[in-house]
């Protein structure tokens, strides 16, 4: 049985104030819902990790950053490494946003080595796939989604990944306020799901969690989980606002 996981992407929003007070707000309104029940977790922006990690306190919410670079460490200008992270106390990354393949230009391979330094360094990754609307619009999602899970895995043992949770992001509804309709989310999640079992094994692919991301509110929340293969949420815009964020943690339970 797989835990739900419900994941806030704070991207580049908030600042040093708002930060921690999201941090605590999210925190303590979670206070009742049971670890067990679910896993949760907060990407804010790096600079503002180590203040939400203490405001994050005893809580049960993870924190994970939005970017790293696969590098251990040495002459990259501006880069963040995956031991800086575990070092200041996180717990997963992102790996692939749809922001940083179109917007910044990251490529399958580059992808691909974050999410290999990213587990062997001992943080989750959270690798993102999906399609932009003319390739939805070109019937190529199935297409693009399969290679951007090959690529972005490539190399990878069984073993390895069974720390990786794959979230699809159709990148039409990122943002826009466009949701996937819960049939086209469980179709590509399916999708995936096939494609793990035929890469790795059957057995694996039932545990892997596939998260759907794209404008995922309290509105929407429950009818996304609803599906068979959709095991949680990754938020973007709605995980800004604690109450919005809390609603949608207490759908996905
Ligand atoms: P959104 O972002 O919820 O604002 O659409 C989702 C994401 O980019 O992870």
């Amino acid at each position: 049985m797989r835990k739900p996981f419900v994941a806030g992407n704070w991207k580049m929003n908030t600042d040093n104030h708002s930060s921690v007070n999201l941090a605590q707000s999210i925190a303590s309104g979670s206070s009742e819902i049971a670890e067990k029940s679910v896993s949760m977790a907060v990407f804010p922006p790096f600079v503002y990790l180590p203040s939400v990690i203490k405001a994050l306190n005893v809580s049960n919410i993870a924190a994970g950053a939005q970017d790293f670079y696969f590098e251990q460490n040495g002459a990259f200008t501006g880069e963040i490494s995956v031991s800086m992270l575990k070092d200041i106390g996180c717990t997963f990354v992102l790996c692939g946003h749809s922001e940083r393949r179109h917007v910044i230009g990251e490529t399958d391979e580059l992808i691909n080595k974050k999410v290999a330094a990213a587990i062997s360094g001992g943080l989750l990754p959270v690798l993102c796939v999906g399609e932009l609307l003319d390739e939805r619009k070109a019937s190529q999602t199935n297409e693009v989604v399969t290679r951007q899970v090959k690529n972005g895995l490539a190399g990878l043992s069984a073993e390895k990944i069974s720390a990786v949770t794959i979230a699809y992001e159709p990148v039409w509804a990122i943002g826009t306020g466009l949701t996937a309709t819960p049939q086209q989310a469980q179709e590509a999640h399916e999708l995936v799901r096939k494609l793990l079992a035929k890469m790795y094994d059957a057995r694996l692919a039932e545990e892997i969690r596939i998260l759907y991301g794209g404008s995922a509110k309290p509105d929407n929340a429950a009818e996304l989980m609803a599906q068979q293969d959709v095991d949680g949420l990754l938020v973007g815009g709605a995980s800004l606002n604690a109450d919005d964020f809390l609603a949608i943690i207490r759908a996905a339970v």
